[in-house]
């Protein structure tokens, strides 16, 4: 069942009142009043405030605070303040600061910080939410438990080692099966007992964050970093449980950051956010991405958008401000991936530390005399007028992308056949074809239902664990179309070569193998060569990999054209029982992979939107008997195209629209279709 959790969108941001006098408290009411703010996010880094030492809580501010948001009737979203742990702490315990990768102790300082396996950490932690949920549950304005914040980051600690050493044991049972899994007779590394079990940090195993001696342990040091920090979560979740059964927990999470299986993460939560902050220069099809994978995380569930900045960040190199418009632009698309809230980092921007150039809803100017407050405002007037029209919509997506994250840490440690090789980016070409084509697209992970889907996209399925070969059988021989590349069918769960050619469990299905594996430096291509009707030209060049396929029962789609491999086949198609399979042995220029998606698109008569300007995104959320088409321009100039939408309302003008779509610079128009 679909959990549907508001009844309005929460627009908002986090709130740090306790960084101000209270007189400031009323000039913010006042402005969070007139820009439609209606939910604030508080208590994400008050541990230091509300437990000033070891034996002593104080809840008074936040007790103020709550109070004097709930006199305004704003949704609040309360944090348990465990992600920056206090000085007094670090002094008395300093079990709770981490070790890095190069074997540094870490003291006080910044945040994120704590050793998820630390016993002080739980201990304080666990009293501290507690104290909290005991408080606050209840309290009529209390909207979301929102968990620490970012997770993020690897201890390398002592205690961390021992409880790797727990969790391997419960995973493998005996040493030699652990010895069999990480291939310890490699360079004579052979564990004796579960003590002989390092960290694979500098000091041990680890190289550094792509490469690794013995991968099958690195990726399972990266499965226990998640596990540990996901069991902190849980510990306060199940605390906040004691004292209230309903109010939805959540913490927020950060697209497609490497360190933690999200998937895994995203069972546990009632609800996913998340934090979205582009670049300048972020590709528009990254961003979307990103929001589509995080509504992937609960099966198609909406998100909260828990933070973006309403003008600029302060941490990238260089912090552009978002262009008038932009920041409403960038609203709709979160929201027509599937977000029920629009929130931003912050409210009110600090005047000291790190953030004061971080842009908020109230800047230093201290008025709402500003572009970005009158936008902020002009945008929640318009949330607000929308009401609950999209809340729950859902995407009806017909084609999916895999994503895993045991494949992007498996993936990132091989040493060769290339460093540029990036999980990210070789999944964003596959998406971004897709994307061309304004396609709704879910992300998927392996336990998806893939029967759900006509067009299964598997791009670097490195690893290929068990029973995965056998879910793609079945969705392929029951008429589903699959696709998946070079550095596909490689690997076990523990970074093993599955024996017998590449892609190993996948070889039937793809009707192909794979004897070797060529790496093109930097500048270099091969040409693909191909008559196959699908394609505009007859050549196009590709680079970074190169596979040399042999045909089983697959047909050859494109060929190399140069080298020695010159005449193998490139890209291969396979019928297998009533569906197809298709295989990309090499990087093609993206073009070319546009256009053999769409011919699969098309094949599968999926609506496509072709002809449409660059910078222009469609997206679609369906609700009820409605289809909410957003058509979004995120360029700064006026655009225009012809479209099958004539006779659509845009809910945003009240306004018909003819064939011809003209938008003016970042402009959303949402089209309704019964
Ligand atoms: C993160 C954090 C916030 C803030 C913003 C600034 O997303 O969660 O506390 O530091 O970045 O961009
Ligand atoms: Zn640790």
């Amino acid at each position: 069942m679909r959990e549907q959790y508001f009844d309005k969108m929460l627009y908002g941001g986090d709130y740090n009142p306790e960084q101000w006098p209270k007189d400031i408290w009323e000039e913010d009411m006042r402005m969070f009043n007139e820009a439609h703010i209606n939910s604030a996010t508080i208590n994400v880094f008050s541990w230091a405030r509300l437990q000033p030492s070891e034996n002593e809580y104080d809840f008074s501010e936040l007790d103020a605070v709550i109070e004097r948001l709930a006199k305004e009737d704003m949704e609040i979203v309360l944090g348990t303040s465990t992600a920056a742990i206090p000085a007094w702490m670090c002094r008395k315990f300093p079990d709770v600061t981490r070790v890095d990768f190069e074997g540094r102790k870490h003291k006080f300082g910044h945040r994120h910080n704590h050793c998820p396996n630390s016993p002080s950490f739980k201990r304080f932690a666990s009293e501290l939410v507690h104290r909290l949920a005991q408080r606050y549950s209840g309290h009529p304005n209390l909207k979301i438990w929102h968990i620490s914040n970012e997770y993020s980051g690897e201890c390398y600690c002592e205690q961390c080692e021992k409880a790797f050493r727990v969790w391997v044991k419960d995973k493998y049972e005996t040493i030699e099966v652990v010895n069999e899994a990480w291939n310890m007779s490699f360079w004579g590394h052979t564990l004796y007992e579960f003590d002989d079990i390092v960290v694979p940090n500098y000091l041990g195993d680890g190289i550094h964050d792509t490469a690794a001696a013995f991968a099958g342990l690195s990726i399972d040091y990266r499965r226990f970093n998640s596990d540990s920090l996901l069991n902190n979560f849980k510990m306060e979740r199940d605390i906040i449980r004691l004292y209230d059964k309903e109010t939805p927990t959540t913490t927020n999470l950060m697209g497609t950051y490497k360190g933690l299986d999200y998937f895994k993460w995203a069972k546990e939560m009632d609800i996913v956010s998340w934090d979205n902050y582009p670049s300048y220069n972020t590709p528009l099809s990254h961003t979307a991405m990103n929001h589509d994978l995080m509504r992937g995380l609960k099966g198609g569930e909406s998100f909260m958008l828990m933070e973006q900045t309403p003008s600029q960040q302060n941490w990238q190199p260089y912090n552009a401000l978002k262009r008038p418009g932009k920041m409403r632009v960038q609203s709709y698309q979160s929201i027509a991936h599937g977000a029920d809230s629009i929130q931003f980092f912050q409210l009110r921007r600090s005047k000291g530390a790190v953030e004061k150039f971080h842009g908020a809803v109230i800047e230093h100017a201290g008025h709402s005399n500003t572009r970005v407050y009158r936008e902020v405002m002009e945008l929640g007037r318009e949330l607000k007028r929308l009401g609950d029209d999209l809340i729950g919509a859902e995407t009806k997506a017909r084609v999916g992308i895999l994503f895993d994250w045991d494949n992007y840490w498996a993936l990132e440690y091989t040493s060769g056949p290339s460093v540029a090789l990036r999980y990210v980016d070789q999944i964003q070409r596959y998406y971004d074809a897709c994307y061309s084509r304004h396609v709704d697209i879910d992300m998927l992970h392996m336990d998806s239902k893939f029967s759900k889907y006509d067009i299964v996209l598997a791009p670097v399925l490195y690893m290929v664990k068990e029973g995965v070969s056998e879910k793609i059988d079945a969705f392929v021989s029951q008429g589903g179309t699959f696709l998946t590349t070079y550095m596909s069918g490689i690997v076990d769960q523990s970074d093993n070569v599955h024996l017998g050619g590449y892609p190993g469990p996948l070889r039937e299905t793809l009707g192909i193998w794979v004897e070797e594996i060529d790496a093109l430096a930097p500048g270099t291509t091969n040409i693909l060569a191909t008559e196959a009707a699908l394609f505009s030209q007859g050549r196009y060049k590709c680079e970074m990999l190169c596979d040399l396929v042999h045909l089983e029962s697959a047909e050859m789609v494109v060929a190399y054209n140069s080298d020695f491999y010159k005449g193998m086949p490139a890209v291969t198609k396979n019928r297998f029982g009533s569906g197809e399979a298709w295989y990309v042995g090499t990087v093609p220029e993206q073009t070319m992979l546009n256009e053999l998606i769409a011919h699969i698109l098309t094949e599968k008569e999926i609506e496509t939107f072709d002809d449409v300007p660059e910078g222009v995104e469609i997206a679609s959320r369906v609700k009820g008997e409605k289809t909410f088409y957003f058509i979004m321009n995120h360029r700064n100039d006026v655009q225009q195209f012809h479209s099958s939408f004539k006779g659509c309302t845009d809910v945003l003008t009240n306004q018909k629209v003819s064939d011809k779509i003209q938008l003016e610079p970042f402009d959303v128009k949402l089209l309704v279709k019964k």
